[in-house]
């Protein structure tokens, strides 16, 4: 049965949350959730500057260096809006501790940690951008936290953008490596870009979703992940590998 929606797109703000206007337990979903959100959208930021480090392509530099801009711009954003609710990005971080070490962060800390080859650094995009645009673009425009609804509004022009770039080198990869290369890269990352919507039918998703903090199911959201990028592979010839049905997925 679909869960019923409490508040309506962009009906709430910080004003309302401190007079008391919604659920005491409101303040606690958002926050959480808007944690997970900049921690994420921090690793990102960390793993392009790390690949502005580590990949030598000169013809790659000007795209890796707005990336990385855009992916510290969409962090502020998130941890701003935290800072209305009185939350500093110190106190966000340390309550991340223990989510960091779940399969749903594996592509985010990934990405953040380890010096990416440009194969990576394509597999990076595709797991954490395109999943963004989707996560943001389904969940969280519409949310009845008006602050994070117009931050979506703005993070989402620019991971269209960034999605545009991850689709445009997973066909120019297939040309340079081959589709047995990039094949096997898809392997060892589509779990982790899968995981990254997180756990089905959650406690906490059913709250974001009945205070309309979220519209879909993580695994909605999962779902359409794999058939938009099933579609593209399909495109240029690469099977998409078979994950195991239940979360964390694994190459079945
Ligand atoms: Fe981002
Ligand atoms: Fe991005």
């Amino acid at each position: 049965m679909p869960i019923r929606r409490e508040y309506p797109p962009r009906s709430i703000d910080a004003a309302a949350i401190a007079g008391g206007a919604v659920d005491a337990h409101y303040r606690k979903v958002l926050v959480r959730l808007l944690s997970a959100h900049a921690f994420a959208e921090k690793l990102t930021a960390l793993g392009y500057q790390l690949a502005l480090e580590t990949i030598d392509n000169p013809a790659l530099r000007p795209i890796l260096e707005k990336n990385f801009r855009e992916e510290k711009k969409h962090a502020r954003l998130i941890y701003r809006a935290l800072a209305e609710l009185g939350v500093t990005e110190q106190q966000a971080d340390l309550a991340m501790i223990t989510i960091v070490k779940a399969p749903s962060f594996a592509a985010a800390v990934h990405f953040a940690q380890h010096a990416a080859d440009e194969m990576d650094l394509l597999m990076a995009s595709l797991a954490l951008d395109a999943t963004g645009l989707i996560m943001i673009g389904v969940n969280y425009r519409d949310s009845s936290y008006a602050p994070h609804a117009s931050a979506a509004e703005i993070i989402l022009e620019e991971e269209a953008d960034h999605e545009v770039f991850a689709s445009h080198q997973l066909g120019l990869a297939v040309e340079r490596f081959g589709p047995e290369r990039v094949g096997a890269a898809l392997a060892q990352w589509l779990p982790r870009a899968v995981n990254f919507f997180g756990p089905p039918g959650t406690g906490f998703t059913y709250d974001c979703i009945r205070y309309g903090l979220k519209a879909r199911d993580n695994q909605e959201l999962a779902d359409l992940y794999l058939a938009v990028i099933g579609k593209r592979c399909e495109q240029l010839g690469l099977s998409l590998p078979a994950l195991t049905d239940s979360y964390p997925h694994a190459l079945a």
